[in-house]
């Protein structure tokens, strides 16, 4: 039920994220991903196998709608990129907790988070 609930909000997200006329990536969507990454850091250090693994998996779809934001936006070439390998190191982090590797996991949780600062400085105003 939760993970149907998600699911609609992502949904929902997706589409609040494609409706916007002034091309601004959707604040819930990033909400979302915000929340799952928070729920990722917990589940890789309690070494929660399978809740780690289905926020990565969350993840790494999420980064491939805003690698796809981005690529539609245009004159985001570095932006872009970002999202590619926040992508990759999310599936990256799918495949290292399936195999207990937590260490590493852990590892690329955090090149993760950097990777989102990194893009919030070029492309997040404020
Ligand atoms: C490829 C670029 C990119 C990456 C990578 C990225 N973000 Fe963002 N993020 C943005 C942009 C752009 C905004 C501003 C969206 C807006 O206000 O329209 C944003 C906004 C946010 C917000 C503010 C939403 C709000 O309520 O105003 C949060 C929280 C956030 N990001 C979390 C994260 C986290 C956590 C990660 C990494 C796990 C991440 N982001 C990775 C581009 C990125």
């Amino acid at each position: 039920m939760r993970k149907v609930l998600f699911l609609l909000t992502v949904s929902m997200a997706l589409s609040a994220g494609v409706r916007s006329a002034d091309n601004e990536l959707s604040v819930d969507l990033m909400q979302n991903i915000e929340d799952t990454n928070k729920s990722l850091s917990s589940n890789i250090a309690l070494a929660n196998k399978q809740g780690a693994s289905e926020d990565a998996k969350e993840l790494t779809r999420m980064f491939a709608e805003v690698e796809i934001f981005f690529e539609h936006k245009g004159e985001a070439k570095n932006a872009v990129d970002l999202a590619k390998q926040s992508k990759d190191l999310s599936a990256e982090i799918v495949t290292l907790v399936g195999a207990g590797k937590f260490e590493p996991a852990t590892t690329a949780a955090t090149t993760l988070s950097r990777t989102c600062r990194t893009c919030h400085t070029f492309y997040k105003k404020e």
